[in-house]
């Protein structure tokens, strides 16, 4: 709890700071050449294409930094897409803090546009009850929030929500120990295809 109260306090102070515009010297020119960079995969709004790559239009600051940091300190996993040379990890190794903090500005504030794709509407009907009841209270309005800092989960590629859902499984991406109670109680009740539903629910918002 006091390690939480610390890194909230932490995070709010960087986000305060970007506000006023104090944090780094990352000019304007230097976060769009870095932008370009990103859009390889993440396409130039930040709202991906591939049905692989998360959007990452519209993430909270402090989502988005704790994030990067997660490739940083190994915290979770990075997957190497097809014909693609680089993967997360290697992005961020070349990012100092104060470019990390100038992107999470600059996505934070792209507007995030769903991704149409194919989904099951019967897995979704299932998987709005789930979430409402083991997953909204964190990822809130239906997973469409940002501002809850737990991601943007609504809209997103069925891939990349499978992807996450088994790295936290199988313990290649750490995951807290709230959420961690919910999914194994889902999961006790609905078993894996309760996850399949509440990922074709966030699917379905489109
Ligand atoms: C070569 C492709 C590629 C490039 C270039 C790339 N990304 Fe990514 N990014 C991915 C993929 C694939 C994922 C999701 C899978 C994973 O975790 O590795 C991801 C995940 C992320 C996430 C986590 C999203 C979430 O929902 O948790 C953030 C944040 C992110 N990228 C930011 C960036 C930024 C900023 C840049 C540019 C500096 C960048 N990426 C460049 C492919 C790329
Ligand atoms: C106690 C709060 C809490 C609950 C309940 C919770 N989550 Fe999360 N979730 C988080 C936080 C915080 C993150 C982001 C940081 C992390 O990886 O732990 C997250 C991240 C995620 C991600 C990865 C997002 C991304 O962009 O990579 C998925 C997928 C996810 N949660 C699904 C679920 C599902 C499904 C449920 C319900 C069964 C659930 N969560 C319940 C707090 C919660």
């Amino acid at each position: 709890m006091k390690n939480l109260t610390k890194y909230r306090l932490a995070s709010l102070s960087v986000s305060l700071l970007l506000a006023l515009g104090l944090v780094g010297n990352v000019s304007a020119a230097d976060v769009n050449k870095l932008v370009k960079e990103c859009a390889d995969c993440h396409e130039k709004d930040g709202n991906a294409t591939d049905g692989e790559t998360p959007s990452i239009a519209g993430m909270s600051v402090d989502y988005f930094i704790e994030s990067m940091n997660g490739y940083k300190t190994d915290a979770r996993p990075a997957l190497k897409l097809k014909d693609k040379k680089e993967d997360m990890k290697d992005v961020v190794k070349k990012l100092s803090d104060e470019d990390i903090n100038a992107l999470a500005e600059h996505y934070s504030k792209q507007k995030f546009k769903p991704f149409k794709q194919e989904f099951d509407a019967g897995l979704a009907k299932a998987g709005k009850k789930l979430h409402k009841k083991y997953c909204d209270k964190c990822h809130s309005e239906g997973g469409t929030s940002a501002e809850d800092d737990a991601g943007i989960l609504a809209g997103q590629p069925i891939n990349y929500l499978k992807y996450s859902m088994d790295n936290y499984a199988s313990g290649k991406r750490e995951m807290g120990k709230k959420m961690a109670k919910k999914v194994k109680k889902m999961q006790k009740k609905a078993g894996d295809e309760g996850v399949k539903q509440v990922i074709h629910y966030y699917a379905s918002q489109q």
